[in-house]
C-alpha cells in the first residue's frame, strides 16, 4: 500500500470513529428513547449534502476521575454549517451518545467556534440540545465553557437570528443559552428545560413533580412562555426551523428574502367586510381576518399556545415577510395582560431588529384590571410592548377593526409611537372605554336620581355610541390616515409596504436602553 493510499485510510477510519459518536450501543439506546442522533439532526435540518464539519477530531483535555482513558472524537458535539434553501446557516448538534452530550472545555470550544463565525459571516446560528449539562468531571472549566456561550448570546442577540431546539435534556444554567436565543423549539414528551429537577424541588419545596410538569415543551409553550414551538416529532421541529429561517433575514443589516408571489395582490377578501358581529361583545376569529390578507392563507404562528389572546405570526404579503401582531377577540375578549405583552414586545422587538415591518391588527377592549395583574407588575409588562412598539424603526402598519380603547389604543402601535400607516375598517371604536364604563362614570350619579334610569342610561349610551363607536373621530385629528373597506385590507396593506419599503428611521445615539424588565 502507498504511503498516501495510507493517509487516505488512516482519514477514513479516523472520520468513522468520529461519526460513531458514543459507540453504536448508545446509538441503539438513542433510538430507542425514539430520539435521534446528533448526525440524524443535521441531516434532517439542512439542504441535502451542503453540511461542512468543523473540529471532528477535537477531544477533550480531562485528566480527572481518569477520563483521559475515554475520549470520543468529536467530544459529544457535532459542529459546522450548511445551507437551508441555499442560504448558509452555522450550527452545532450535542451527541448524547458522548457523555450523555455533557458540556465540556473542548465542546464549548467547539460551539464558540461556530457562534464567532456565524458573527463575522453575519448567518444565523442553529443549536441542537440534548445534553446532561455540565459535564461533572470538568469542574469549574464546564462552567466557564457554559459562561463563554452565554457572552456569545448576547453579543450576538439582534446581530444574527438564533435559534434552539430542545430535543432532549436541557438543565441547570444550561438553560440560560437557549433563553437568551430568540426562538426555542421543544419536542413534546421527550424534551424538558428546568432551572433544578424533580429530586432537588422535592427537597427544597417538598413538591411532587415529575420532569414533563416540571419544564416540559407544554409547560413552557403554554404556561412560562419560555419556549415558542411545540412539536410532536424531531423532524417537523427540524421542518419547522427551516419554515421559520425562511421568513427571517441572515442578519440585522439585511432584509427577509422576497419570495415570488402567487396570490393576486388586489385580490378583494369579501367576507371581511361581514366578520365583525352586530354585537360588540361578539368574538370572532382573527386567525379568519390573518389567512384572509395574507398570501395563500399562510402564516407562522409564533406561541400560539401561550397568551393566546394576542397573536404574533410571520407571514407575507406580495412575497414580503412581516410580522403580524393582532388581538384575538375569541380569547379574553383580546384583552392586553401580563402575558400577552411579554409575548408581543419580545415578536416586536425581533422584528423590528431584523428588519422585519410590523403589521399590526387591533381590537383591544384594554388592559386585563385586578390584582393578580397588578401584583404580577402588569404595568411593567405592558410597558415593554409599548417600549417595544414605540423604539422599533421598520415599517409600521396598523389596522384598527374594532376596539380600540384606553391605554391599549396608544400600545397597539398607534400613530403617537410612529405608526406610519394606520387605518381603521368603519366598525372601529377608538375611545377611553367602552359605552357601558364610560356612562357609569361619567352620569352614574345623574343615572341613579332619574325616574326612569335605563331610560336616561340608554340615552347617554347612544350618545356615546354615536360620537366615539366610529373611526371618524379619531381621523378627523389625523390619528387615523384613512378608513378603508375590509375587503380592500390585503391591497391597502401591499401598497403601504411598497411606499414604506425606504423608510428611514434612526433612534437617538444611546449606549443601550433601559426597557422596563
Ligand atoms: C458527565 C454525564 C452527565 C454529566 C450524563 N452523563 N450527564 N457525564 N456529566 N453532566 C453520562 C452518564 O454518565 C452516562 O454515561 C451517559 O451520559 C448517559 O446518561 P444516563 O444517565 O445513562 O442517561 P439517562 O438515563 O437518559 O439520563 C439523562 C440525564 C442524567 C437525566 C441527563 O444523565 C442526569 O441526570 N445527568 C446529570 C444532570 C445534571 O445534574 N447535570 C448538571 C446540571 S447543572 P455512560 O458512560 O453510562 O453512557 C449544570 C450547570 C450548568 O449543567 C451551569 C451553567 C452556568
Amino acid at each position: 500500500m502507498s504511503t498516501e493510499q495510507e493517509q487516505v485510510l488512516e482519514l477514513v477510519k479516523r472520520r468513522e470513529k468520529a461519526r460513531i459518536g458514543g459507540g453504536q450501543k448508545r446509538i441503539d439506546a438513542q433510538h430507542a428513547k425514539g430520539k435521534l442522533t446528533a448526525r440524524e439532526r443535521i441531516a434532517l435540518l439542512l439542504d441535502e449534502g451542503s453540511f461542512e464539519e468543523f473540529d471532528m477530531f477535537v477531544e477533550h483535555r480531562c485528566t480527572n476521575f481518569g477520563m483521559e482513558k475515554e475520549t470520543y472524537s468529536g467530544d459529544g458535539v457535532v459542529t459546522g454549517c450548511g445551507t437551508i434553501d441555499g442560504r448558509l446557516v452555522y450550527l452545532y448538534s450535542q451527541d448524547f451518545t458522548v457523555y450523555g452530550g455533557s458540556l465540556s472545555e473542548t465542546m464549548s470550544l467547539k460551539i464558540c467556534k461556530m457562534m464567532d463565525q456565524a458573527m463575522k459571516m453575519g448567518a444565523p446560528i442553529i443549536g441542537i440540545n440534548d445534553s446532561g449539562g455540565a459535564r461533572i468531571q470538568e469542574g469549574v472549566n464546564a462552567l466557564a465553557g457554559y459562561a463563554e456561550i452565554f457572552q456569545r448570546n448576547i453579543l450576538a442577540s439582534g446581530v444574527v437570528p438564533q435559534i434552539s431546539a430542545i430535543f432532549g435534556p436541557c438543565a441547570g444554567g444550561a438553560v440560560y443559552s437557549p433563553a437568551l436565543t430568540d426562538f426555542i423549539v421543544m419536542k413534546k414528551d421527550s424534551s424538558y428545560m428546568f432551572l433544578t429537577g424533580p429530586k432537588v424541588v422535592k427537597t427544597v419545596t417538598g413538591e411532587d413533580v415529575t420532569q414533563e410538569q416540571l419544564g416540559g415543551a407544554s409547560v413552557h409553550t403554554t404556561k412560562s412562555g419560555v419556549a415558542q414551538f411545540a412539536v410532536p416529532t424531531e423532524e417537523e421541529g427540524l421542518s419547522l426551523i427551516r419554515k421559520l429561517i425562511s421568513y427571517i433575514p441572515q442578519n440585522n443589516m439585511e432584509e427577509a428574502p422576497l419570495v415570488a408571489c402567487t396570490d393576486p395582490i388586489e385580490r378583494q377578501e369579501v367576507s371581511l367586510d361581514t366578520i365583525i358581529p352586530e354585537s360588540p361583545n361578539k368574538p370572532y376569529d382573527m386567525y379568519e381576518v390573518v389567512k384572509a390578507i395574507v398570501d395563500n392563507g399562510e402564516y407562522l404562528d409564533v406561541q400560539g399556545a401561550f397568551a393566546p389572546n394576542i397573536i404574533t405570526a410571520f407571514a407575507r404579503f406580495n412575497g414580503m415577510s412581516v410580522g403580524i401582531v393582532a388581538n384575538q377577540p375569541k380569547y379574553l375578549a383580546g384583552v392586553l395582560d401580563i402575558n400577552a405583552s411579554r409575548k408581543a414586545a419580545r415578536f416586536v422587538r425581533f422584528c423590528d431588529a431584523f428588519n422585519i415591518p410590523l403589521v399590526t391588527l387591533v381590537d383591544v377592549p384594554g388592559f386585563l384590571p385586578g390584582t393578580a395583574q397588578e401584583y404580577g407588575a402588569v404595568i411593567l409588562h405592558g410597558a415593554k410592548l409599548l417600549y417595544a412598539y414605540g423604539e422599533a424603526t421598520v415599517p409600521k402598519i396598523t389596522v384598527t377593526l374594532r376596539k380600540s380603547y384606553g391605554g391599549a389604543y396608544c400600545v397597539m402601535s398607534s400613530k403617537h409611537l410612529r405608526g406610519d400607516l394606520n387605518y381603521a375598517w368603519p366598525s372601529a371604536e377608538i375611545a377611553v372605554m367602552g359605552a357601558q364604563g364610560a356612562i357609569e362614570v361619567l352620569y352614574g350619579k345623574e343615572i341613579a336620581a332619574a325616574e326612569n334610569p335605563q331610560e336616561v342610561a340608554n340615552q347617554k349610551a347612544t350618545e356615546y355610541v354615536d360620537k366615539f363607536a366610529n373611526p371618524y373621530n379619531a381621523a378627523k385629528y389625523g390619528y387615523i390616515d384613512d378608513v378603508i373597506l375590509p375587503k380592500n385590507t390585503r391591497f391597502r396593506i401591499i401598497r403601504a409596504l411598497q411606499q414604506l419599503s425606504t423608510k428611514k428611521l434612526v433612534n437617538p445615539a444611546k449606549k443601550h436602553d433601559n426597557l422596563p424588565l
